[in-house]
């Protein structure tokens, strides 16, 4: 028998149906709640509302679990590329050998951006965020390539998209970091791996060779990985709606972008850095940061700790923090910051404000260390996190669309002025 949820409204009892997903999660099924009851739901936040059923990516916040497409996350960071989990995440399956030489090549043969979108870099001021010059020409893409404006969502069009955008969005990256140092930028290089040609246009200089470091590559294929999907978090969620109102694939990525960048979601990488920096300088004892993040009269929380949806441990932060040891080793690394790091987090985790709200470091807290090793600048971060979090976009946007996905368009209740008679100016 299927399980049903009875509710008594006005002394009327209404059955909605109970959704159970592969991992048995359950849902109350409210679709028809307003139509039959007249009521609609309040969950500011969306703290307890499904806004899809999706299989992309599995996470079970209470023991830490985060599997794309059924993969454990701890399995693809070691033995995958990041190509290869863009195609799982996009497409469904991993690819085999003839799927991935083809979605490479196609890939590679789409990294070159339009000669015209540079004139856009030099009209942004030095020192312009990168976020700010990503949002605006990941929305550009939109205006050279029309057939993305397509609605009828041919399929050739669509993965056409796709693949432009894929291969693009390094290329605006590095463009974004060379105008602000005064750097010429550099053209892709299409023997080189995907994470190996966004180093080469990042630190390549045109007077000279540049060598990949393999370290590097495989710190950065590993970040990558480790933040391409994370089921209907902020930027991700505002990827489906904006996509459901039919916008292009490039002009919803635009906003995930943009909801990517503020420091309560992507943008904490570089706020961690910039608070761990700031403790540095004070030189004031730790346990003095924590009584300011549990005070509630002060606005300093501590970034990099806390999510929506692990209350044990976020896996990511667990992977992220080996590695940041093992990448500093093996670069010869030695950041101060680190140690700060490590004993900011032992100070929170043994602390009962932090305890009893389940707030442990999440995917934030060590990437930024690692990302500085590697020589990537503080308001690079952000975008770094954007990079690997494309495919993801890419992935829940196209489910959306495959799914014909209603318009995303919440309900309120309105608690403003009631109906009253307009007053003349001289009358106010
Ligand atoms: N420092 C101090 N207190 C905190 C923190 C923190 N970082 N995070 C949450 N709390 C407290 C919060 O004040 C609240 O306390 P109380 O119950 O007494 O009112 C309780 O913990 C629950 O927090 P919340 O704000 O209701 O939780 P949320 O799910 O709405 O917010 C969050 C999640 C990630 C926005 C929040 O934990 C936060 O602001 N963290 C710092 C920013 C950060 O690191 N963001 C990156 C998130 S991971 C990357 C990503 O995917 O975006």
């Amino acid at each position: 028998m299927s399980e049903t949820a009875r509710m008594i409204l006005d002394g009327q009892e209404y059955e909605f149906p109970v959704i159970t997903g592969s991992e048995n999660e359950k849902a109350i099924d409210i679709s028809k709640l307003r139509g039959s009851t007249g009521y609609i739901t309040m969950d500011p936040g969306f703290k307890n509302t499904g806004s899809t059923q999706s299989g992309i990516t599995y996470l079970d916040g209470e023991h830490g679990v985060l599997r794309y497409r059924g993969y454990a996350i701890e399995e693809l960071a070691e033995k995958a590329s990041f190509i290869e989990v863009a195609y799982l995440l996009i497409y469904g399956d991993l690819p085999n050998k003839e799927q991935l030489a083809y979605f490479n090549d196609s890939i590679t043969h789409h990294t070159i951006v339009h000669e015209n979108m540079k004139r856009f870099f030099d009209a942004f001021p030095l020192g312009a965020h990168p976020m700010g010059m990503l949002s605006s020409m990941v929305a550009s893409l939109s205006t050279f390539y029309p057939e993305s404006q397509n609605p009828n969502r041919d399929i050739t069009d669509i993965d056409l998209t796709i693949h432009r955008l894929i291969a693009k969005l390094p290329t605006l990256a590095a463009q974004a970091y060379k105008h602000n140092v005064g750097l010429p930028t550099m053209y892709p290089k299409n023997n080189l791996s995907y994470v190996g040609n966004f180093m080469h246009m990042m630190w390549g200089v045109p007077a000279e060779d540049y060598e990949v470091d393999p370290i590097v590559e495989s710190a950065l294929n590993k970040l990558f990985i480790l933040h391409a999907d994370h089921e209907q978090n902020c930027s991700t969620s505002t990827v489906r709606v904006v996509g459901s109102s039919q916008a292009n694939l490039y002009s919803s990525v635009s906003a995930g972008v943009s909801a990517l960048w503020g420091p309560l979601h992507g943008g904490a990488n570089q706020a961690v850095i910039e608070m761990l920096e700031a403790i540095r300088a004070e030189g004031s004892p730790l346990q003095s940061w924590i009584d300011r993040a549990k005070d509630k009269t002060d606005s300093f929380r501590l970034m990099g700790f806390g999510h929506r949806v692990y209350k044990n441990f976020d896996p990511r932060a667990r992977i992220i923090k080996r590695a940041a040891d093992e990448v500093l080793g093996q670069l010869g690394v030695n950041d101060p910051v680190l140690d700060i790091a490590k004993q900011l987090e032992e100070v929170a985790l043994n602390d009962d404000y932090f305890v009893q709200r389940g707030l442990y470091p999440n995917v934030d807290f060590y990437s930024g260390i690692i990302y500085r090793a590697l020589g990537i600048p503080t308001d690079m971060f952000t975008v770094m996190f954007a990079l690997g979090r494309l495919p993801g976009w890419i992935g829940q946007w196209k489910e959306m669309t495959e799914n014909r996905e209603p318009i995303g368009r919440p309900r309120q209740v309105y608690v403003g002025a009631s109906e009253r008679a307009f007053t003349s100016l001289d009358a106010r």
